[in-house]
């Protein structure tokens, strides 16, 4: 028996609490286990990034970069991992080259040790200047294929796309399932395809969701392709719209050829722990953190956090009983829009699109700004042409952006700087201006309390 140890990285400190309790975990609540899970032997801890940047300013009156320099001080031998929207950085719109270069080189500069970066719409001119500025920094850079399902994406385009991320420099691949749409024997054939190509030959990483109740099966038939690490989430924030649980894939695996190394019983503590943070947090913030399996997104692909929103959101204007029209509004807008995968931010603005089509009951009568957007190619190449009398109808002859989005916008930071001097931070640090340059009016709120 050829030995083939699958590694794990840890979402607990991003991406479960993100999926289970709404980004709200502080870092109080992460101090006490650090130590525990930085030596067990995970691939990487995954703790910053994502919304936690959005959220420690927003919600948590925490500085996301403070947060980071204490993480690394007591994460001394895993790497940190972090997840980066490409030229979005964490916010929701492109930012100017020298935003994107600052902010990878100031993160990494603090700690962080694998740098993920995606686009929604796979576009990999969004992802070029983060990559080169994180290859030049020095961090492991991993490229990410959104995982979506449509006519247009194929294991074939898949293979494509990790290509072009490894000619730029990615140091590994990740498939990015963030629906749980990924099933166990198509994530086999891919794995397999991938592991396979000579013009890729970098470790393969999955990242799944168990929105759909797939996750564990899914994480074994790649695991059997031959992948290198899978995401998985510590037992209280496992399962529901979260990864499958670290805990069980670990005891799955032992004693086969894919045996982790890893020692769960030094897990049981810490698992009892983050019980208990679990339960605080959805109190302190009267969160919801429990999900049940949601069959429906294998359907709709509708993110499982969406679905509420939407469905609440058709509450609140007294029209629920439109609900059942939106779920299927939802994949015929995706389909004129060209097929984006639904992720941040295109989940947001196909829900949005859908939602007006069903409350006023005709189809881009009111369009918002970011749709109109989308279809000129504002956030990149649409994985398929937007429909053409969708295109004509809400953006009529309007130029077509074709070339890298980005290349529009003059550099920032300079501006950035001054702004803020003008309103009073004239000394500000580099990375308070770049918290200033994702989340204007929420930095200038935390600075006025906390500079
Ligand atoms: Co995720």
């Amino acid at each position: 028996m050829s030995r083939k140890p699958v590694q794990i990285m840890e979402t607990v400190l991003r991406d479960g609490h993100q999926s289970l309790a709404a980004t709200r975990m502080r870092i109080d609540d992460m101090l006490p286990q650090l130590e525990v899970l930085d030596n067990m032997g995970y691939f990487a801890l995954e703790a910053w990034g994502g919304a936690t940047f959005d959220s420690c300013l927003r919600f948590l009156n925490e500085d996301p970069w403070q947060r980071l320099k204490t993480l690394r001080k007591h994460i001394t031998k895993t790497p940190i991992s972090m997840l980066l929207r490409g030229q979005n950085i964490l916010g929701y719109n492109h930012y100017a080259d020298d935003v994107v270069e600052a902010f990878v080189s100031k993160m990494v500069e603090h700690g962080i040790g694998v740098i993920r970066v995606f686009d929604a719409l796979n576009d990999v001119r969004n992802l070029e200047v983060a990559m080169k500025a994180a290859k030049k920094s020095g961090a492991h850079v991993q490229g990410v294929c959104v995982y979506t399902i449509s006519p247009y994406h194929t294991v074939e385009s898949y293979i494509e796309l990790a290509r072009q991320l490894v000619e730029r420099g990615a140091d590994s691949i990740c498939i990015k399932d963030m629906s749980g749409l990924l099933r166990p024997y198509v994530a086999y054939d891919l794995v397999k395809a991938l592991k396979s190509d000579p013009k890729v030959g970098v470790p393969i990483q999955l990242h799944t969701h168990y929105t759909s109740g797939m996750g564990s099966m899914t994480y074994l038939k790649a695991i059997e392709a031959g992948v290198d690490v899978v995401d998985c989430a510590l037992s209280p924030f496992a399962l529901g719209t979260s990864q499958p649980c670290t805990e069980t894939m670990i005891a799955a695996l032992e004693g086969t050829q894919y045996d982790t190394g890893l020692d769960r019983s030094k897990l049981k503590d810490v698992a009892i722990h983050f019980g208990k943070v679990k339960k605080s947090l959805a109190e302190d913030f009267k969160l919801k953190t429990y999900f049940d399996v949601d069959a429906n997104v294998l359907d709709f692909q509708i993110p499982g956090g969406m679905l509420s929103n939407l469905y609440n959101q058709l509450k609140e204007q007294g029209m629920e009983d439109k609900y059942q029209d939106l779920l299927e509004e939802m994949p015929r807008v995706r389909a004129d829009l060209g097929y984006p995968p639904l992720v941040t931010p295109t989940s947001q603005i196909v829900g949005s699109m859908a939602t007006f089509n069903v409350m006023l009951g005709e189809r881009y009568k009111m369009v918002p700004r970011e749709v109109r957007d989308l279809a000129r190619g504002k956030y990149g190449k649409t994985p398929k042409p937007v429909a053409e009398e969708v295109r004509e109808k809400i953006i009529g002859n309007a130029e077509i952006i074709d070339y890298r989005p980005a290349d529009d916008i003059k550099p920032q930071m300079d501006l950035l700087r001054a702004e803020l001097g003008e309103k009073g931070y004239a000394n500000a640090s580099i990375e308070d201006v770049l918290s200033y340059a994702l989340f204007p009016e929420v930095a200038l709120k935390f600075f006025s309390t906390n500079r």
